[in-house]
């Protein structure tokens, strides 16, 4: 290939390189159920396969594609796949993945109305959709962000201004033992210490207790420090638990706290009819996190905040440029999304959501998140019909999670036949769920939002972890 210092390519090799991408997108789709659920190669093989020196000069594209097939796309794990359990899986949806094109190749603006006046307008329709999914009232708000971390963020700072005009050196958060890393990471961005975070005990099914939130809140206030802030969880990650949303809502309001929900993996829940049940009170949040990446089956990376009073965002993140004075035009009228979040440049994340709810229609959506929490009560369901397996946590928001029974063995070996059984799953591929721990037991854990998921997937995909189990109680037991 020759140096093209303009960076171009003739129409023919564009169309062809569209056409080899796509062509493998749709393989990819098609196939993923027979592929491997994913691969970890050590890092001194991908070292040996991808490590060079800036390349000053050009490679054939078509090499480079069958590169990336054999040396990267072949060593992930495949979020999407049917037989992907763990963490919060990534069922995305080829629309969605076309969308992302699109939006790349177009390259909008989406920071302000001057530049991106219809890239604008739709994220303002698809943040409405989401507003009155979560029944938001109208004066409520929010943008699409990067995932649930920055969402987090963005609302935690939006509450720093709001309730303590942004000196927060003697204000206290709350929140439950079972809360998201990502909310004391944004603490942490924030300036908030140690000493400041109550991380409180949740109940037996791993709620918050609104009585030990009332005394924690009473001491602090006796002590002359200064509750501002209360995150509840709408969908926690290790179990789906979902706190008291309305009794916390009563009593943020009694003592003028800020009410944050983290709704990441499971406000999208909102959507049916059960979802709208077990979260009730949701929508008297002040703030609220939401991934369309989790279970609204979007491609990485669209998160969503939304304030229950949008203005305060733009109080929070409205800042002065110069050079920016042009785009500040009929400011009631046109949205400039810079003024309402961390970003200034930012992509058309918004058009993967609204591409696929449009192609696929909100019922489809609905169904599928439905199917999520079917496939979850399957997966219990099983599990209870064996000896094997003690129930943990039972199916709640798409997540259970079950533990090894294995006589004889200590809490530790059993702990250690979890960790193993993890890495087992890895080394072997067929499928892939993950640990944690819970009340320091070590648990298996399923979440299964992935629509594509059958119950034949399930089963098969339990009775490995089963065979694991007991593979490695016989080496424990072979051992002593
Ligand atoms: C409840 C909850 N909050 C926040 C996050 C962080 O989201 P992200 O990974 O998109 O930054 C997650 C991720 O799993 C989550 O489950």
């Amino acid at each position: 290939m020759p140096i093209d210092s303009k960076l171009q390519l003739s129409k023919d090799e564009m169309r062809q390189l569209g056409y080899r991408v796509v062509d493998q997108l749709v393989e990819h789709f098609e196939n993923l159920a027979s592929k491997p659920v994913m691969r970890v190669s050590p890092r001194a093989e991908l070292e040996t396969k991808l490590r060079e020196p800036l390349p000053e000069q050009p490679a054939p594209i078509d090499e480079l594609l069958e590169q990336l097939q054999r040396d990267v796309w072949s060593n992930i794990g495949n979020v999407q796949h049917p037989r992907f359990f763990a963490f919060i899986p990534g069922p995305s949806n080829f629309v969605s993945v076309m969308a992302d094109a699109l939006a790349a190749g177009f390259n909008p603006f989406a920071g302000n109305w001057l530049e991106g006046a219809g890239t604008s307008q739709i994220e303002l329709v698809t943040i409405d959709w989401l507003r009155e999914m979560l029944s938001l009232p109208e004066m409520a708000g929010g943008l699409f962000v990067s995932g649930g971390s920055m969402a987090n963020l963005t609302a935690l700072m939006t509450a720093c201004r709001a309730k303590l005009d942004g000196r927060s050196e003697n204000a206290i958060v709350y929140f439950s033992d079972q809360t998201h890393s990502s909310i004391e990471k944004a603490l942490r961005i924030l300036g908030f210490a140690r000493e400041q975070i109550r991380k409180l005990p949740s109940d037996d099914a791993f709620r918050l207790q609104v009585e030990s939130l009332r005394k924690a809140v009473a001491q602090d206030r006796a002590a002359g420090r200064q509750p501002f802030c209360v995150i509840a969880n709408a969908g926690a990650t290790n179990t789906g638990a979902v706190d008291p949303l309305n009794e916390l809502a009563d009593f943020c309001a009694q003592e003028n706290l800020w009410l944050h929900v983290d709704g990441a993996y499971g406000a999208a829940a909102c959507l049916t009819e059960r979802g709208k049940k077990l979260l009730a009170g949701i929508e008297r949040a002040d703030s609220l996190s939401l991934d369309p990446h989790k279970w609204l089956f979007q491609p990485f990376e669209i998160g969503c905040v939304l304030a229950r009073d949008a203005r305060l965002l733009k109080k929070t993140f409205h800042t002065m440029a110069e050079y920016l004075e042009d785009t500040k035009r009929a400011e009631e009228e046109e949205i400039n999304y810079y003024d309402y979040g961390v970003q200034l440049t930012r992509g058309f994340r918004a058009l993967k959501l609204w591409l696929s709810i449009k192609t696929f229609g909100a019922a489809a959506f609905r169904e599928a998140i439905n199917r999520g929490f079917e496939l979850a009560e399957f997966a219990e369901d099983l599990l209870r019909k064996s000896d094997r397996w003690q129930i943990i946590t039972p199916a709640t928001m798409g997540m259970v999670t079950f533990r090894y029974v294995a006589e004889g063995c200590s809490e530790n070996e059993i702990n250690e036949i979890h960790r193993r059984m993890v890495e087992m799953m890895a080394e072997d591929g067929f499928a892939f769920a993950n640990s944690t721990a819970l009340r320091g037991q070590i648990v298996m854990r399923l979440c299964t939002i992935n629509p594509r998921t059958t119950e034949q997937e399930i089963r098969a995909t339990i009775e490995q972890i089963e065979q694991f189990g007991r593979e490695l109680q016989n080496v424990i037991k072979a051992r002593r």
